[in-house]
Order: structure tokens, then sequence, then C-alpha cells
């Protein structure tokens, strides 16, 4: 634009030149006429010519050869005009052509010059007039057009180039944002993004942190589950093969051999239904875990007296079997709990105590209310526990000696059914033992005063 804006100046500046220099060149062709009629001659000849030119204009016309080269008002000071010999081009031109205007620019170092010339005749002898006018103004103007242009270009890169800095250093924390989002979608949920940058990417990198974090424990539970439900069918499917192994060998045995002595009938048939009677165990156990973890309750507000009755009517004669004693100590409070599930739970608690007592041995079921608190316990003197096996008593099938479980019917499920019971109670269990001297069960649960109060084991 600048550059279309100093050729239009150059070209108005020529057009107007070149006016002029038509006046000028007929101002002196009306002036040698005049003095040819007033001096009323024939011709003027050169000198006189020259002359009459010279008084045209103040400054001084040079005349080289035939060449007239007239200078604009005091722009041209010399007798001479050196730098038209440095455009022989345009002089020759010049010469060859015919009333044609031509113009040329000529640039000195010093200035630039329009030079405007034509060839003439005048008093019949050929003349070439130049009119010079210095155009340096045009050129100057547009060198510094040129400048500023070049400066606000540069000003302008630069703030492009900052702004663009800046944008890229700004948008870098999202690039590292969306590369870590790629490693989170891949499984990488334990990566942890740097909270840095500007506010929003710290709290972006914060709220991805978190949300990543939140991701891994709900795997990481989801795992915990899918490998207890796998550890699960795999401790069920052993359990079940082993009552099913030893049922199908001795009913076989039992159905091919012919003759057998009463005593070994006896004691293939007491082993099939002793893991008959364990696989009746496991099944009916089985089932209670199930129903216990989704069944709707029937709460109802049992007298804990009434309760330890039943339990005592149940147990006494299965204590009295293994030659244990069983005593009972309730205390006179109620608790609101699903009766069959909660007389499950000590049924449960009382038939390991006996399992793990001796002949002789004592198991006895007490409770003590304080405060809205009721604790019960199940007490034996019995083979007792490690605190290493204590920790997986509740585990599905954990047993701590297989062989003395599986002889008494045992499966090792009575304590996971128990935890879940306690649980739906809103109850605790505790369980505190040493090896060789006994075990205390303990559960706890809110109990009222009296069958009307409301709020409490809700
Ligand atoms: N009072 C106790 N004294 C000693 N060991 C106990 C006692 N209670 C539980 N245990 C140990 O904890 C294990 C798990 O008990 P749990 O009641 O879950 O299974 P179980 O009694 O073996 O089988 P079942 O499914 O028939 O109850 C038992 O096998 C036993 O080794
Ligand atoms: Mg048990």
């Amino acid at each position: 634009m600048l550059l279309n804006n100093f050729r239009a100046s150059v070209r108005q500046e020529t057009d107007r030149r070149i006016s002029e220099h038509s006046f000028v060149v007929s101002t002196i062709t009306n002036n040698v006429l005049y003095e040819r009629l007033q001096r009323n001659v024939l011709m003027l000849d050169r000198m006189k010519v020259a002359n009459n030119i010279l008084n045209l204009t103040a400054e001084p016309l040079i005349v080289d050869g035939k060449t007239l080269v007239l200078s604009e008002n005091g722009n041209i000071s010399s007798d001479s005009f050196e730098p038209l010999s440095a455009c022989t081009d345009y002089t020759d031109a010049l010469e060859a052509s015919d009333s044609e205007i031509l113009t040329y620019l000529l640039d000195d170092g010093n200035a630039h010059y329009l030079l405007t010339g034509s060839r003439n005749y005048i008093e019949n002898e050929p003349y070439s007039i130049i009119t010079v006018a210095d155009i340096s103004g045009i050129f100057d103007s547009h060198y510094s057009e040129l400048r500023n242009a070049a400066l606000v270009s540069f000003v302008a890169a630069v703030n492009a180039a900052v702004i663009i800095a800046i944008l890229v250093y700004r948008l870098l924390p999202l690039k590292r944002v969306n590369a870590m989002l790629q490693k989170i979608a891949n499984g990488s949920y334990t990566l942890k993004l740097p909270e840095r940058g500007g506010y929003e990417f710290r709290e972006l990198a914060r709220n991805i942190n978190v949300m990543s974090d939140s991701i891994n424990e709900n795997v990481e539970a989801l795992k915990a589950i899918a490998d207890g439900r796998k550890q699960f069918v795999d401790n069920f499917a052993h359990e079940m093969k082993t009552p099913l192994t030893s049922i199908l060998g001795f009913s076989d045995i039992m159905r091919v051999k012919k003759e057998m002595p009463d005593e070994e009938r006896v004691e293939y048939a007491s082993i099939i239904f002793e893991e008959t009677k364990r696989l009746k165990n496991l099944s009916s156990k089985l089932l209670e875990l199930a129903t216990t973890e989704n069944a709707p309750l029937e709460f109802e507000v049992l007298y804990v007296p009434d309760l330890f009755s039943e339990v005592r009517a149940t147990i006494t004669p299965l204590a009295a079997k293994k030659g244990v004693s069983f005593t009972v100590q309730p205390a006179g409070c109620f608790i609101r709990a699903d009766r069959v599930l909660f007389l499950s739970l000590l049924y449960n608690l009382i038939d390991n105590a006996i399992k793990a007592s001796e002949q002789n041995g004592s198991v006895a079921l007490q409770a003590a209310a304080d405060k809205g608190i009721l604790q019960i316990t199940v007490t034996d003197n019995g083979v007792g526990m490690h605190p290493e096996q204590l920790r997986h008593i509740a585990e599905p099938f954990y047993m701590t000696d297989k062989s003395r479980s599986r002889k008494n019917g045992g499966v090792g499920l009575g304590l996971s059914l128990c935890a879940k019971i306690a649980a739906r109670h809103s109850a605790s269990l505790s369980v505190k033992s040493s090896p060789g001297k006994g075990t205390v069960v303990t559960v706890s649960l809110h109990c009222q005063e009296t069958a009307g109060e409301k709020g409490a084991a809700e």
C-alpha cells in the first residue's frame, strides 16, 4: 500500500512537471518570437536565443551545446547541472525524440530529481530543453513512511511473539494434563499430576488427582471383592468335594462288597452319615449367608431372659452329649432384633465354644447391660486361638484346625455368618482368646430397659 501511495505521488508530480515544462517551453518560444519581431530580424542567432532564455529564469540556465537545462527556482545553484552527465541514455533518447516529452528520475546520491525534457525547434535550431525538479521530498516522506511501517511491523512482531510465548507457557500444563488423563484412561490410576501452573491449572490438577485417587480406591475395592468371590468359590468347591468323595467312595465299597462284617459296615455308614451332615450344614449355612445379606429383617422387641431360655433349652442337651457344662446368665432388658437371625448368631457362637471345649469343659452365655448397651458374652475354657489365627476366623471357610473342625461337622462359615448378622443389627463382635486357656466372644448392641422404649437397637 505504501508503495502504491508513493507511485501515485510520483505520477502526480510527473504530470504536474510535464504541464510546467510545456508552459516553460511555450514561454521561451513566444519570447524568442517577440524579440525577433522587436528586432525586426529574420532569425535570432543562438546567443540571442540563449540570452532570451537566460532572462526567463532567475537562476542560471545552462547551455550545454543545444541542451538547455532549466533549473527550478533556487534548487540548482551551480551553473552546470553535473548529474546530467550520468544519464546519457536519457539525453540520447531525447535527442532522438520529436515533440515528445520524456521524463526521467535521477538519483545523484544526494537528491532525487525529476527531469522533464522535450526536443524543440527554436529559430530553426533543435534544442533539447530539460526542466529539473528536485523531488527528494517525495522520496524522503516515502522513506520515512517505510521506516515507520518497519517500526510498527517490528513492534507488532514483538507483541505477537510475546503473546505466542505466553499462550504456549499457559497451555503447556494443559498438554501435561492431557497426557496424564490418557495414562489414567489406560489404567495407571496411581499417577499423580504435579499441582503447578496458574490457579485454574492447579485446581484442575488437584481435581484430577482426587478423581484418580477415588477411581483407584474403587478399582482396588472391586478387585478385593472379585478376589474374595474367587476365594469363596474355590473354598466352596473344595469343601463340597471332600465330603462328596468320602460319600461316593464308602457307599461304592458297601455296594460292591457282598460280604462285610457288621463292624466295618457300621464304620462306613457312620462316615457317610457324618459327611452327609457336613454337606447339609454347608448348604444351610450358605443359604443363611446369602439370605442374611439381602433379605428384609423382621425386627421385634425381644426380652433377653426369654431369648436365653430358648437357647438353654436347645443347647443343654447338645452340651451334655459332649460332656460340657452350659450355664446361662441373662440381663433383664430388651433388644430389637430379628429373632431367627439373632438366635442363629448365638447358636453359632455357642456351637464354636462347645466344639473347642474338651470333655468336662464349661461354656457360659452371659449378658450385662450398662447405659443402654448390652454385652452378650460366650465364654469357654477350650483350646483357644493364637492372635494370628484370630485375625482370620471371620473369613469364609477358615478353620484353625481343619481336621478337628471337619470331625465336628464344621465348614468354616459360622463366624462369617455371625459377622453379617451382627452388622445388620448394628452390633459389634469382638473375640479374645488365648491358646490352651479359652475364648471370650462379645456381642455389643443397643438395649432398652422396657419393651416400650423407642430408638434402641434401630
Ligand atoms: N470358641 C472358639 N475356640 C476356639 N476356636 C474357635 C472358636 N470359635 C471359632 N474358632 C475357630 O474359628 C474357626 C471358624 O469358625 P466358624 O464358626 O466360622 O467355622 P466352623 O465352626 O469351623 O464351621 P461352621 O461353619 O460349622 O461354624 C473354627 O474352625 C475354629 O477353628
Ligand atoms: Mg462354627
